[in-house]
Formats: structure tokens, sequence, C-alpha cells
């Protein structure tokens, strides 16, 4: 059975649709880089190994990476699931996962990498937004994508209202693209892309406003 490491910085919405999935694989571990993350809590209320590991008792980025490795890797995981995990990362850590480090990102990328995507894709005024799961590259929100959700921006939305509604979208996708690494349906090729079989796909349109 594949083992998972799960990180997260905070509330850990989407470590818990993981843990709520019931995948075939063990979630051996969920690590934090702060103590007060309440997906922690969540966590060991499930009888899962739990550390932090905090950026602030680390010099510099490539010595709390060294030490995140390091405990990551006690757990020898097939896979590392960046859940809400709001730290960027040094290439030798994700060239030391490469292929095995996946992340969650609340938009439709390319558009909107790094943070404030809802407000951003508000500010922009476009019509479709959505959530992207993709392998870790060096690149910030950069990586190959796996999968991708679209919501409809509604004209009352706010970026809270947004956000939940993307958020929903969020806690379906992420157990699917662990489903389908544990069953070996997707990974990365040797030359960086997607690789896949056996996926469903689906010509459907989202469009948005919806036509008359
Ligand atoms: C999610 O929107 C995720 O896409 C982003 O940060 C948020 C984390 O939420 N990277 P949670 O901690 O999983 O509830």
């Amino acid at each position: 059975m594949k083992k998972i490491v799960i990180l997260i910085s905070g509330r850990g919405s989407n470590m818990q649709s993981l843990l709520d999935a019931k995948l075939p694989c063990e979630i051996v571990a969920v690590i934090s880089n702060r103590a007060d993350a309440g997906g922690l809590a969540i966590a060991q209320a499930r009888g899962i190994a739990t550390a932090v590991v905090s950026h602030r008792d680390h010099p510099d980025r490539a010595a709390f990476d060294a030490e995140l490795a390091h405990v990551i890797d006690a757990y020898a995981p097939d896979f590392v699931v960046l859940a809400g995990f709001m730290r960027i990362l040094t290439t030798p850590f994700v060239d030391h996962y490469r292929g095995k480090l996946i992340n969650i990102h609340p938009s439709l990328l390319p558009a909107f990498a790094g943070v404030h995507t809802h407000e951003r894709a508000l500010s922009e005024g476009v019509k479709i937004h959505g959530c992207t799961v993709h392998f870790v590259t060096p690149t910030l929100d950069g990586g190959p994508i796996i999968i991708q959700a679209a919501v409809a921006v509604l004209p009352d939305d706010t970026a809270d209202s947004l956000a939940a509604r993307v958020l929903c979208e969020e806690h379906l996708i992420y157990p699917q693209v662990l489903l389908w690494l544990c069953e070996e349906k997707v990974w990365l090729s040797a030359t960086g892309s997607v690789a896949s079989r056996e996926l469903s796909h689906s010509g459907s349109a989202l469009i948005s406003p919806s036509l008359d």
C-alpha cells in the first residue's frame, strides 16, 4: 500500500478531505510548519502521527527544507502532498521528491499563481475560476497539471464566497488525484509531463454567464 505524508500550514480542510476519502493508501504522517495549524488536531484525533517543523527555527530556506526532508523521509512516503502548505520550497527539496510531490492551488493555473487568487480573479473580472492539482517543480505553482475544476464567478461574489465555492471543488479533486496516484493511473513521465491511463474525459462546457 502506498504511503502518504501530508504537509499543512493551517486549518487542513483539504487534508481532512483526503482522510475522509478512505483512500487505498496509508496516510503515515501530517507535518506542519506551524504549531498552531488547526489541521494537526484533526489528524491527531484520527490517530495519525503529526510533527511540527517550524520555519522560524531555521536560519534560511535551505536549512528548513533540509530538516523538513529529514522528517518526511523517516516515513519513506511514496507521495508528499501539499495541502495548504504555505512555504516556498527550494529546488533541492523539490528535486528530491520528483514525481512524488503534489500541490493544490486555488486558481485555474497558469492564471493567478501565488497568493490572493480569489481577490485577483474578481479584480480581473474573469467569469470562470477554479482550482488545480499539479506535480510540483521548482517554478512556483508552475508544475505539470493533473486536474482542474472550474466554477462560475457570480455577479455578487466576494473573495470569501468565491473561495468557498472553489474549496468545495478542491475537496473533490484532491482525493481523486490521490486515488489515481495510488492506483498508478497518473504519474510524472521521464520527460516531465503528466502521463495517465484509463481516465475519463467529458467534452461538456462551462459557460458563464449562461447562454439564454
Ligand atoms: C486551499 O485553498 C488550498 O488550495 C490553498 O490553501 C488553502 C488551504 O486550505 N493552497 P485548507 O488548509 O486545506 O483548508
